[in-house]
């Protein structure tokens, strides 16, 4: 088959490498219809280059057709339609069962002592091949892939595999208060479908803040009041404050993550991260500052005393320094993680409706053959081209 594979930094190309069969009886092989690119796939692109070898298939957005399922997967069949959740998750671990799907007993992966494995994310993850391919081996395939009704097209429901339950669980975590105020950092996919399901629950205000010219136009044609952090940003907190009483937000949701614009020591570290061999430049990342912060400084500055702080955006370095005595002065709650995608499928699922009042259908800019993977790539994280999120058709 066809498939994306990690090849250095900013090197992917669409190879040609063995079909995935059947390894374990909860395995099914999925036929990929449509599989997005995400922000996190751009971390892989660069900064977490230590932790790929050559040849790493990526992706973790997938939908597609059950082409096979092992003799253990019993709620899906040959023919059905399924998105594919970009955690792998076993769904009967304490983790799962306490909906911390993302947690998962299971698949936990020892060797680094991280989280649930998680589709195409490194070694860090389980080094699972992804899903920007014509075929994925889904593990864990009794409880993971969500079944999905036939009609529409793929957009509806491709997103349910990272950015709804995603951009639900942010919102969910920021415990915005009915008529309440959110700041959201960084309007890529994340953030501004956060914006939409803050709207959405009921949020009052809702404040975006990004640099890319489109995206904030974006955002303000659905009715999110935007602020551009290009420069220094030194005049953001200040007009957050007067859009908010004066006082700050109710919470703000960091979408941005470890490669935020503006943090010139965590771009160094980066660089030199870049620089090393893997072994020396993967301990400098689990031991080292290695984020650029910015994103997440700014959040705890301007959420509201005793206001929440909820962090989608992915962080890697291990010692990053934090401002503990704002953030206790403030009495700041912070919340973050992995989405625990099939804890919020049940929430999102009845508004994938032909209403779409979340705007799944036209929230995609690109559609892309799998073979211009690299081109989408190059877009995707120059923000060239308009490329916003691109789903790829294998
Ligand atoms: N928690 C999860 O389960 C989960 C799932 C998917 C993605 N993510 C993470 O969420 C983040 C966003 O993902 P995405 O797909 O929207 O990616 P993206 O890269 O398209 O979006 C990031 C946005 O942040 C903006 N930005 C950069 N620096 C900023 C700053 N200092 N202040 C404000 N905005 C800034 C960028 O211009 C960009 O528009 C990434 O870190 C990604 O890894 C987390
Ligand atoms: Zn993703
Ligand atoms: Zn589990």
């Amino acid at each position: 088959m066809r498939a994306l594979s990690w090849h250095g930094v900013r090197d992917v190309r669409v190879d040609t490498v063995p079909d995935p069969t059947i390894l374990e009886p909860t395995d099914a092989i999925i036929k990929v219809t449509s599989t997005a690119i995400c922000g996190s796939d751009l971390h892989l692109y660069e900064v977490l280059a230590p932790f790929l070898d050559e040849g790493d298939i990526l992706g973790h957005e997938p939908m597609g057709i059950v082409q096979e399922v092992g003799s253990e997967v019993r709620d899906i069949a040959p023919g059905d339609r399924v998105v594919v959740p970009f955690n792998i998750s076993c769904g009967h671990c304490f983790m799962c069962h306490s909906g911390l799907m993302s947690q998962c007993e299971t698949t936990q992966v020892h060797e680094y002592d991280t989280g649930a494995a998680l589709l195409g994310y490194t070694k860090l993850y389980g080094q699972v091949p992804g899903g920007q391919a014509e075929f994925l081996r889904g593990p864990q395939a009794h409880y993971g892939p969500i079944k999905v009704p036939e009609g529409p097209g793929d957009d509806r429901f491709l997103f349910l595999s990272d950015v709804l339950p995603t951009a639900w669980q942010a919102v969910e975590y920021a415990q915005i208060p009915p008529g309440g105020s959110v700041a959201v950092l960084g309007l890529g996919p994340i953030g501004e479908m956060s914006c939409r399901i803050a709207q959405h629950r009921g949020a009052g205000t809702v404040i975006g803040i990004d640099l890319v010219p489109e995206r904030l136009e974006r955002a303000r044609g659905h009715g999110v009041t935007t602020l551009d952090v290009s420069g220094d940003g030194a005049t953001i907190p200040a007009a957050v404050r007067e859009l908010t009483d004066g006082r700050g937000p109710d919470a703000v949701i960091d979408a941005v993550g470890m490669e935020a614009h503006g943090s010139p020591i965590g771009k160094l570290a980066q660089r030199l991260a870049g620089l090393l061999p893997d072994a020396a430049a993967q301990k400098l990342i689990m031991t080292a500052g290695v984020d650029r912060l910015a994103a997440l400084h700014l959040a705890i500055d301007l959420v509201r005393r005793g206001g929440t702080v909820s962090v989608s955006g992915v962080y890697g370095g291990a010692a990053d320094p934090m401002p503990m005595m704002q953030l206790f002065d403030k009495q700041v709650s912070l919340r973050m993680g992995q989405a625990n995608v099939r804890r919020w499928v049940d929430d999102i699922l009845p508004l994938l409706t032909d209403e779409d009042p979340l705007g799944v259908d036209s929230f995609a800019t690109h559609h892309l053959p799998l073979a211009e993977a690299p081109r989408a790539y190059a877009i995707f994280q120059g923000k060239r081209e308009g490329a916003f999120k691109i789903v790829l058709n294998p």
